[in-house]
């Protein structure tokens, strides 16, 4: 059976206590307000509204063709569903390496479509936006390791922070977001080692895909745990639906596996 810890909305205070706590954080995509009303009544604590739409929405085979009118309009489908949930939508490319000031224009929109905080992709380099944005009142969740949005400049969906040297620059790019006043960190793609080392040395909480059991919370994108995503699917994805009913048994099971610690294993890791 899911539990809810309380039923009171999601806030960052609270998931800066559900980290100090060890209460995992169990986090979901959503683009439309169906599938946002059944995960906040199915207990997710925060529902992104992920760039991913380019993939599993779109067809595309990359997060870079999403606009901001795209963004802007999926955050408004999904941001006012949520009773409980904390919401938070992706920046997605384009809309923010520029500038600072880029960043907190397109920012302001996806808040004013509904979300509660954003993402945005980038190690120490983005520190500076971060800082001026979560001065600005924007909270910001800052995703590392493997950046979608950076796939070419990587060479491709391939594992981050392997090896000594890469593991201290992402420890490096981790702090200084924290310390620019991110309230959350996405890691995507990591050794599970390097993900717990990276939840111990943060007071933020760390969010996981792909980066072990370690970490705070994790997420996954919603088409990969119902089984629908007809690409290629990550190690790290588990099809909740093969064990499930209904997409609301699926979605429970997930949240609950994620709260008790049974998913992410050494399986689904790094
Ligand atoms: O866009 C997205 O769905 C993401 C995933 C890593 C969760 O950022």
């Amino acid at each position: 059976m899911t539990y809810l810890a309380s039923n009171k909305p999601i806030t960052l205070p609270e998931l800066g206590r559900m980290k100090k706590d060890g209460e995992k954080i169990a986090t979901l995509t959503a683009y439309d307000a169906s599938f946002a009303a059944l995960e906040d009544r199915c207990g997710v604590d925060v529902i992104l509204v992920g760039d991913s739409l380019g993939n599993v929405i779109q067809g595309k085979t990359s997060t870079l063709p999403v606009t901001m009118e795209q963004m802007v309009y999926h955050t408004e489908c999904v941001g006012h569903m949520a009773q409980r949930a904390m919401v938070a939508a992706d920046m997605p490319f384009g809309s923010y390496q520029e500038s600072k000031e880029l960043a907190m224009r397109n920012a302001v929109r996806l808040l004013a479509a509904g979300a509660e905080m954003i993402k945005l992709e980038g190690g120490e380099v983005m520190a500076e936006t971060v800082h001026f944005l979560v001065e600005r009142g924007i909270p910001v969740w800052a995703h590392i390791g493997l950046t979608p949005q950076s796939v070419h400049a990587l060479g491709g969906y391939r594992i981050q922070g392997k090896g000594e040297q890469a593991a201290a620059r992402m420890k490096d790019d981790a702090l200084a977001l924290q310390q620019a006043g991110a309230a959350m960190l996405l890691l995507e793609m990591i050794p599970a080692v390097l993900g717990s080392e990276l939840t111990q040395a943060l007071t933020i909480p760390t969010i996981g895909i792909g980066a072990g059991p370690g970490c705070s919370g994790q997420v996954l994108v919603l088409h990969d745990m119902l089984g629908v995503y007809p690409g290629k699917k990550g190690r790290f994805v588990k099809d909740f639906m093969l064990e499930a009913q209904s997409i609301d048994g699926a979605v429970r099971a997930y949240v609950e596996a994620v709260r008790n610690g049974s998913y992410p294993t050494s399986e689904h890791s790094y």
